[in-house]
This record gives structure tokens, C-alpha cells and sequence, in this order.
């Protein structure tokens, strides 16, 4: 299958070349199936420990698909994804999600009604639940680690603060904390900047490159603005399929990015 890359490619490959022995997560000769339509067919995709990796492209590329497949909620036709040492393609959602993959949806999901602690709370793992969180509002002995994890996501003031109450990059910014406190090694987070305003996207951009000094991130982001201030390397997915990779500045220079995407 690696073979066919090679067919209709004229100019040399933009890629990155990151051995086995280097990458914490591999998705290798997979494909995705739906309905006989192929919405993803990628010869290698590796990522690093502790890099930044963000994945651009059109509509439809394919860019929340990868995020699926490696997530665990969509499932290869064929190929495989290796995570951390260890073949997960065949696993379930939560037991990769319990391997050290942390998942962000496009769309922020917050309960109104609780506040920043209470969300963190709940996603604290062996948490109690919703219920006992609700009944009993006292923290439960993780206050120093809620916390930490509310000053690193930059709500440390807004504890108490329902979430009703929080601005959508603010919540945002909550949804990243509730994932942290799972202690991840993998984030997948999808469009973070979408609706931010300039300054809370400079805050989401300085807060994703923190978090990779002890986490692997990958982001999905059409803001090209955005994307430069991660400072990151950069894949380009185009029709389930890697057009190019590397540092921005070359993949904003390669002509197949251009005409695919950049230049519209
Ligand atoms: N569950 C599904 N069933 C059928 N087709 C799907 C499904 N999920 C995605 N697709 C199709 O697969 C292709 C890739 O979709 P995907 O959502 O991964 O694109 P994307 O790059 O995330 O786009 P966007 O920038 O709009 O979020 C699209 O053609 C989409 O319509
Ligand atoms: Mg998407």
C-alpha cells in the first residue's frame, strides 16, 4: 500500500521522518471506510513525545477522522495505529482514552450549572460521580491537584464560577483542564481557536505550547494566525490523504498546499 504514494507525485514529498523508536503514536497504512467512500487513507503519520503537531486542511480532509481513528471511536479498515509502545487499533474508546489519550470535540460540552472546581472534579479519575458532586459540594481531597490544574488553564480565579457564567474561550479553556487532570500523555484537541478572539487565541496558543513540555499535543485548526503561533510542526491532510509536512514556513511555500488549501 506505501507504494501507491509514490504514483502521482511529481515533485519530492514534503514529509517528516520520525522513526518507530522516536514517535509516541504511529498511525501506519490505515485507511477509513464509509458507506465505499475512503475518508482517510495515510501511509504514516508519527508524532513525538512532547510536540506540538498541528493538523490542517480543507473541509473534509479527513483532520476530526484521524482524530477518530486514533481516539478509538472510528475504526481502521486496515492498516494500524500504535500508541505509546503498544498496537491499539482494535482497542475500545475508553481503554485508549485510560491508556493516556485525551479527547476535545470541537464544540465545547459544559454542564451549566457547575462551577470550574465542580468540572474538574468530575473528571478527576475514580471521581465520585455527578451525583455525590452535586450532593456533597465539598471537594474531595484533590483540592492541590484542581488547583494546579485551574492555574495551568488559567481559571484558577473563576473556581467558583458557574460555567454558564464563563465566556466560550474561557470554556474552552475548561474543557482542556478537565481533560489534564486525567493526566494524558496524548491530546487531541479539535479547533480550540474557533471563536476565540485575538488575545484569547494568544492565550490558547502560549497554553498548548506549555502543555507540550509535558504532554504530546495535536491540534486541528483552520486559524492560519493561529497555527503559526504554535510554533509547531504541521501535517496537511487533503482528501483523507497527507499532502505535505514539516515547519510551516515550508508548508506554506509547497505549491500542493498551496493550490489544495492555502490559496483559496
Ligand atoms: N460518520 C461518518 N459517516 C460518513 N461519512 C463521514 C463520517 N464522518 C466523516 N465522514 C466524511 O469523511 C470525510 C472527512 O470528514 P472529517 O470530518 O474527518 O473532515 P475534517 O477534515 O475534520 O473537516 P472539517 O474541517 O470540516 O472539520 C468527509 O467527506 C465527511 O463527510
Ligand atoms: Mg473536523
Amino acid at each position: 500500500m506505501s507504494a501507491s504514494v509514490h504514483t502521482d507525485v511529481a515533485t519530492p514529498d514534503l514529509r517528516l521522518a520520525i522513526a518507530p523508536e522516536e514517535s509516541l503514536l504511529r498511525v501506519e497504512h490505515a485507511t477509513v471506510v464509509f458507506d465505499g467512500f475512503k475518508a482517510l487513507d495515510i501511509d504514516s503519520f508519527a508524532v513525538r513525545p512532547n510536540e506540538v503537531r498541528v493538523v490542517i486542511g480543507p473541509n473534509g480532509a479527513g483532520k476530526t477522522t484521524l482524530c477518530d481513528v486514533i481516539s478509538g471511536k472510528t475504526k481502521l479498515a486496515s492498516g494500524r495505529c500504535v500508541f505509546d509502545g503498544t498496537d491499539i487499533t482494535k482497542w475500545k474508546d475508553f481503554q485508549i482514552a485510560r491508556r493516556g489519550v485525551g479527547r476535545k470535540f470541537q464544540t465545547p460540552s459544559v454542564f451549566g450549572s457547575l462551577t470550574v472546581r465542580e468540572h474538574l472534579e468530575l473528571a478527576a479519575p475514580a471521581s465520585r460521580g455527578v451525583g455525590s458532586v452535586l450532593r456533597n459540594r465539598r471537594p474531595s481531597g484533590r483540592d492541590g491537584e484542581i488547583l494546579a490544574v485551574a492555574r495551568a488553564v488559567g481559571l484558577e480565579p473563576l473556581c467558583d464560577v458557574a460555567a454558564a457564567y464563563l465566556s466560550h474561550g474561557q470554556r474552552q479553556l475548561l474543557e482542556i483542564g478537565t481533560l489534564l487532570i486525567a493526566q494524558p500523555k496524548l491530546l487531541l484537541i479539535d479547533e480550540p481557536a474557533a471563536g476565540l478572539s485575538d488575545t484569547e487565541t494568544a492565550a490558547m496558543a502560549k497554553l498548548l505550547r506549555r502543555l507540550a513540555g509535558s504532554h504530546t499535543v495535536i491540534v486541528i485548526e483552520h486559524d492560519m494566525d493561529f497555527v503559526r503561533q504554535l510554533e509547531a510542526d504541521v501535517t496537511v491532510l487533503n482528501e483523507g490523504r497527507i499532502l505535505a509536512e514539516g515547519p510551516m514556513s515550508a508548508v506554506q511555500a509547497d505549491p500542493r498546499v498551496i493550490e489544495a488549501y492555502l490559496g483559496r
